[in-house]
């Protein structure tokens, strides 16, 4: 197995490598639309942990994909992802002024601009897909273009987004809670995983177990945003914290309580790498993200 440090590395160079690819695909441009770009810059550009395009391109890389193919897809994927936390942030919705260490894109710019950037940022990842230089087979690409619109609209993250807005009549059902938290938050990390598997014809059986892998992550990964919500750094994790309480969310710690939802964590993180086992070493580098992300800070 990889130690720490090993997938530390891993995980920059890759999000190096995602950076530089939204860099050329979102240009600066002049006139009266370079307000936009710049604002889809600095939301884009603007760091974050990039584990949605890891886990797309190393899922690829079991499978031989091009990297190049591999990079705009990543980068695809990040693009809906930064456009639903400038929406999440926006004051009608979490309110928040502080996101990836920077002030957030409404408070950088305004609200409109924060608004279009995140409309621009999702339509351009279709465009992306869309493009016979992500995937020379048109079948590839319309495949990679529904999983990515199924998982982020209103079946996925936007209809996820919705539940959390209402989160305080869900009261104690955790049935319910869990729903919202796979819909805002796990299909989209679901779809990475998807997408890779789908880039690399992975095969029914093969895109199976990848599929419960990343079911048991994208959970996992919520109740770890979750805790740190409630007990984490503010400064390591970038935004400001201890929100969700204020905000009356429902969450799994608000329901289970800390040491339940850790318990729970531990428990998902074993489940996910368990699911990875037909795949050996090949999928080394899936297994050691589960405990990046079961320990994470930020
Ligand atoms: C934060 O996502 C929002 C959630 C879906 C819980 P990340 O923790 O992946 O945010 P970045 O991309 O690293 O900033
Ligand atoms: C955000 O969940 C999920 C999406 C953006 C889809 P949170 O509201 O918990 O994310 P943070 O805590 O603001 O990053
Ligand atoms: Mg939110
Ligand atoms: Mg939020
Ligand atoms: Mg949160």
């Amino acid at each position: 197995m990889p130690g720490g440090a090993t997938i530390t590395k891993r995980l920059e160079e890759a999000a190096d490598r995602v950076t530089v690819a939204l860099d050329t695909l979102i240009p600066r441009v002049q006139g009266p639309e370079g307000r936009l770009m710049s604002a889809m810059r600095y939301a884009a550009l603007g760091g974050g942990k990039r584990l949605r395009p890891f886990l797309l391109i190393e899922t690829g890389r079991m499978f031989d994909v091009e990297e190049r193919c591999l990079l705009r897809a990543a980068a695809a994927i990040e693009c809906i992802h930064t456009y639903s936390l400038i929406h999440d942030d926006l004051p009608c919705m979490d309110d928040d002024d502080m996101r990836r260490g920077r002030p957030t894109t409404h408070i950088a710019f305004d609200e409109a601009t924060a608004v279009l950037a995140g409309d621009g940022l999702q339509t351009l990842a279709f465009e992306v897909l869309c493009d016979p230089e992500t995937h020379a087979d048109p079948a590839i690409r319309i495949a990679l273009v529904e999983q990515l619109a199924r998982a982020s609209g209103p079946r996925g993250m936007v209809g996820g987004q919705m539940m959390d807005m209402t989160a305080d009549e869900l009261g104690d059902d955790l049935a319910a809670v869990t729903r919202m938290q796979r819909l805002k938050t796990g299909v989209l990390i679901q779809a990475a995983v998807s997408m890779g598997a789908t880039m690399g014809r992975a095969g029914d059986h093969g895109a199976h177990m990848l599929n419960t892998y990343a079911h048991d992550l994208g959970l996992l990964f919520q109740i770890t945003d979750d805790l740190i919500d409630v007990e984490g750094d503010q400064e390591l994790a970038g935004k400001t914290l201890r929100k969700d309480q204020t905000q009356n969310k429902a969450t799994f710690v608000s329901l289970l309580g800390a040491d339940q939802a850790r318990a729970r964590v531990s428990h998902l993180a074993e489940q996910a790498k368990g699911h990875l086992g037909m795949f050996g070493e090949r999928a080394r580098w899936l297994s050691a993200l589960v405990d990046v992300v079961a320990n994470r800070e930020a």
